[in-house]
């Protein structure tokens, strides 16, 4: 996407603008957080040509000119098909192409082939979202209170959707640039929190020590204030034994160091699945990894560099997380015992919002954590640089309900064959991630920004 385009879309919506009503500072509030979402989309976007938006590196991977459709499809199914009287699509067609597996709004192309579709154009996508922005604009504006009640939910949920898609993009991108031999660079530098060697190497090498936590009866999932999505729910007392939480995330420089102690030649250390699928995939070291002249070095979305051993070891599936942890005389932690840990700490950390899009070393990431309780001093990197595997199968609390209908599709449809991740990653929006957020992936996936934290119960 050139900045161009992405400024005449912009543009678009400003001309036609409606005005508001006076006394409108619900619709005013509603559509500014809506834009601001909306327009962070389209700023990932800069620099991003129309040949990089259209490639489909793999069946888990969708073009980005897809993300900016989907998202869009996203508020006209469930908001302008649903609240404005005779609403008709500009573009029927559009309702195959980019629903994703909603099977109760409708058939849908095929995941796996989306890379083949060259028409709707790039250019063709960002008129798509000027479109349904403006209709967006024009329905909140004229909107009694009675149907904003109606509206407001949705529109949340819509705005969180395309937060969850921001993230994708920027992985899904990342993979993308990883398939060229010529790497390209999706963002330069690492300007906002880059730190000089000198400073870093004071606590680069610094040990990570456990914090121990007393068994306790802890309530667990969100407590209904403020937005939150179904699986996180219902809130209910568990039961969580006593044991001991990692102070930091596992850097590169101690994952190598299971590299070098030939961790993926000892099945001792690996599930049967994770053991079959390293030998199947030739698996020698995380994702996005090779060595040349005896140094790690990795692709990152500023460009190939060499393998930082102070910053967190991400692109990990869930197998060389657990390996890992049984090589170093640990576990995973449940997501129970990382929500209660999680749960005095402020949410901090390193976000998409800083435009780093890699894990922040140890050093700058403490920088990161302005304002510490007694608790979270000791416990480092708990939000944001990279997502947690934990040991929980992704599986309902009890009580949960799928809600009726097609956004009832959201979450309960996935409850099987995934694990539980905590914390969100350098590409995840700071207004976007929860103390009870539950993110989760399948066992073998490697292209998110997955990390491990290690835990262990008492000795
Ligand atoms: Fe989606």
């Amino acid at each position: 996407m050139s900045p161009a385009s992405a400024e005449a879309a912009t543009d678009m919506v400003a001309a036609e603008r409606p005005h508001l009503h006076s006394g409108s500072g619900r619709v005013e509030r509603l559509l500014a957080r809506f834009h601001q979402v909306r327009n962070f989309t389209n700023a990932l976007c800069t620099g991003l040509e129309p040949e990089d938006c259209v490639v489909q590196s793999m069946p888990d991977v969708s073009p980005t000119k897809w993300h900016l459709a989907h998202t869009t499809w996203f508020f006209e199914t469930f908001i302008l098909k649903k609240f404005v009287p005779g609403y008709r699509p500009e573009i029927p067609e559009y309702a195959y192409l980019f629903n994703s597996y909603y099977n109760a709004a409708g058939d849908m192309h095929r995941r796996d082939l989306r890379g083949l579709i060259s028409r709707p154009t790039v250019r063709d996508a960002q008129r798509y979202r000027a479109s349904i922005d403006l209709h967006i604009e024009n329905l909140l504006s004229n909107a009694d209170e009675k149907l904003l009640d109606d509206i407001e939910p949705i529109l949340v949920l819509g705005r969180h959707h395309e937060q969850q898609h921001q993230e994708l993009l920027i992985t899904d991108i990342k993979h993308v640039f990883a398939q060229n031999p010529l790497y390209p660079v999706f963002r330069a530098g690492r300007a906002r929190h880059s730190v000089r060697a000198e400073e870093r190497t004071a606590t680069e090498c610094r040990p990570y020590r456990f914090v121990d936590f007393e068994e306790a009866t802890v309530a667990i999932g969100h407590d209904g204030r403020g937005f939150a999505y179904d699986n996180e729910g219902p809130r209910h007392q568990a039961l969580i034994p006593v044991f001991s939480l990692a102070s930091r995330p596992v850097t590169n420089g101690e994952y190598v160091a299971f590299i070098e102690d030939n961790g993926y030649r000892r099945p001792e250390f690996w599930l049967s699945l994770g053991w079959m699928t390293v030998n199947e995939q030739r698996w020698q070291a995380p994702l996005y990894w090779t060595k040349h002249d005896g140094a790690w070095w990795h692709f990152t979305l500023s460009g190939f560099r060499t393998v930082d051993e102070s910053e967190p070891v991400t692109h990990v599936s869930y197998f060389e997380a657990d390996a890992y942890a049984n090589w170093a005389g640990a576990r995973l932690a449940t997501e129970f015992e990382w929500e209660r840990a999680a749960l005095d700490g402020p949410i901090d950390g390193n976000f998409v919002e800083d435009e780093l899009f890699h894990p922040a070393p140890t050093a700058v990431a403490s920088a990161f954590s302005a304002e510490k309780t007694a608790q979270n001093e000791h416990l480092h990197q708990m939000f944001g640089d990279v997502w947690e595997w934990t040991r929980s199968a992704y599986s309902p609390y009890p009580g949960y309900r799928a809600a009726p209908g097609a956004l009832g599709e959201y979450n309960g449809k996935f409850m099987c064959n995934q694990y539980v991740l905590r914390g969100g990653s350098c590409a995840t929006s700071r207004s976007h991630i929860r103390r009870t957020y539950r993110n989760f992936f399948q066992p073998e996936k490697r292209w998110q920004f997955t990390g491990i934290r290690l835990a262990r119960d008492p000795a």
